[in-house]
């Protein structure tokens, strides 16, 4: 492809990508394919001469937009929002057309400077001190790994050069919420500590961490003669976006020594406004913080934002200074390499930066505040709606649900709730994720996909009641039968 068919093409590619912004609420939410539909509609073998760029684009429209469940689709409320908003698309079009590749300040000096110019907006936006210094990483998965390292040499005064964990005289402990992400237990994992070293510690009833029981832990575990080292606090869980006690956590964890580390991974975004930084309060007392731009606030996947208090710590645990990547500049310039694992750097800051100018903080904190509002009015409907229940508080965007007819309780009710679930998500109206709740099936309904308005959250509703009582409908009617058959059988 030569530089002007790249140009025309280039158009042509965002036309359509702006025809499919404008038209995807005419889509089934979810991708109506079965597995494999889509690998039995793609070559075997690559083309060994060139195709048109116009094939390409056919396929893209064939088989591949409609292989796909739409996230930036107005009747999604599935997982959490994962907004790419167009202006921040456009700063990844920026990203991939520069090719510049971060591998020290001098490869790319504009990646790194606005690298740390975003950090430092969005610090401020957030309502952070100035103590706090961050670093775009690829995914909240990685920062949290990054931590976890961190406390790992903090604990050990850097024991990786000498036997690393293994050369420890007594085992390391990481302490979690019950409903901390999964991927704070896999960098347990992939930190080395363990899983008979991770300690999940229960929640109160509104499923936040008890900063009670978190202490009896530590205390514990010392006496047994083992290390606490680090604790993970989530203001925003998962499944409920429960908001772990900051303050109270950051005491602890103050007392014995342990590295807190904070997953704001959602929840984060909404400190951009300053009526929800309660949530977080306490927040300085924390030794490092993850918040994903590319979640609620509308950057496109992927940017995840990791701020550390002691920077200088980061990069002796990350750093790496190979004599072909030295330049004159080093001593007086950020080498954002130090600041995580990759040492390739993609140009990230340029989707915030496009974000942030064109839409304006206020735009922003407006949506997020649309969103809550949103997610309010929809829990009063639940709460007044005969038969459903609303299972945990609704403090930022997630409801969780469950529709409850009368006689249904335990693995009846459990095989109700997925079955309309999954009919709803079929029939491509909207998007819902199921998941369990103190063991038992329930919905999340998470709002703040950028296009939706209260007019689809009042459609889901309707959605929602019209499925479930028909799944319900249809399998009490069931049931009857096989009753009815099993009757006439023993009759016989
Ligand atoms: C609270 C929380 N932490 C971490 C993650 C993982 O995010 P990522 O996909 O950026 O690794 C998620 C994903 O939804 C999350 O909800």
């Amino acid at each position: 492809m030569d530089i002007e068919e790249f140009r025309a093409q280039a158009h042509a590619l965002v036309d359509w990508i702006a025809d499919y912004r404008a038209g995807i609420a005419a889509r089934p939410v979810q991708a109506q394919v079965q597995p494999g539909d889509v690998l039995a509609q793609l070559p075997a073998q690559p083309p060994a001469e060139p195709e048109s760029f116009d094939a390409v684009m056919r396929d893209l429209d064939a088989i591949i937009a409609p292989g796909l469940s739409h996230f930036q689709h107005p009747s999604f409320f599935g997982y959490f929002p994962a907004n790419s908003l167009p202006s921040s698309v456009l700063g990844d079009f920026m990203s991939t057309g520069l090719g510049a590749l971060g591998l020290s300040w001098q490869s790319a000096p504009a990646l790194a400077e606005l690298e740390e110019r975003m950090a430092e907006w969005m610090r401020g936006m957030f309502g952070l001190s100035n103590l706090w210094h961050g670093a775009i990483q690829d995914t909240a998965s990685t920062s949290t790994l990054l931590a976890l390292l961190c406390a790992r040499e903090r604990t050990t005064n850097f024991g990786m050069v000498r036997g690393g964990l293994q050369g420890e005289p007594h085992p390391l402990v990481v302490y979690v919420s019950k409903y901390s992400h999964s991927s704070v237990d896999k960098a347990a994992l992939l930190a080395g500590f363990g899983r008979a070293n991770v300690r999940v510690i229960e929640v109160d009833e509104n499923f936040a961490l008890r900063p009670d029981l978190l202490e009896h832990a530590i205390t514990t575990d010392r006496a047994a003669g083992l290390v606490p080292c680090v604790v993970v606090a989530t203001i925003g869980t998962t499944t409920t976006t429960a908001l772990d006690p900051i303050a109270a956590v950051a005491g602890i964890a103050q007392k014995y020594g342990l590295w807190m580390h904070v997953d704001g991974a959602l929840a984060g975004s909404a400190m951009i406004l300053p009526e929800c930084r309660w949530m977080w309060q306490g927040i300085e007392g924390a030794d490092s913080i993850v918040i994903n731009p590319h979640k609620w606030l509308g950057v496109a996947f992927d940017c995840s934002l990791f701020y550390v208090r002691d920077p200088q710590h980061l990069m002796r645990v990350m750093g790496t200074n190979p004599s072909y990547l030295q330049s004159a500049a080093d001593g007086a310039v950020k080498n954002y390499r130090d600041w995580g694992i990759p040492l390739g750097r993609r140009f990230r800051a340029l989707k915030l930066w496009t974000l942030i100018r064109t839409e304006g903080v206020a735009a922003l904190q407006a949506r997020l505040r649309r969103d809550m509002k949103n997610a309010q009015w929809l829990a009063e409907q639940v709460r007044i709606q005969e038969n459903w229940r609303l299972l945990a508080p609704v403090v930022l965007q997630t409801l969780c649900v469950r529709h409850e007819p009368p006689g249904l309780q335990g693995e009846a009710l459990d095989a109700h709730t997925k079955r309309w679930v999954d009919a709803l998500n079929r029939s491509g109206r909207a998007y819902l994720t199921p998941a369990t709740l103190e063991g038992r099936w329930m919905c999340r309904i998470s709002i703040g996909a950028y296009p939706t308005e209260r007019e689809h959250v009042a459609a889901l509703w309707e959605t929602i009641k019209e499925i479930s009582d028909f799944e319900f409908q249809i399998s009490d009617f069931r049931f009857q039968i096989e009753a009815s058959n099993l009757e006439s059988k023993s009759e016989i």
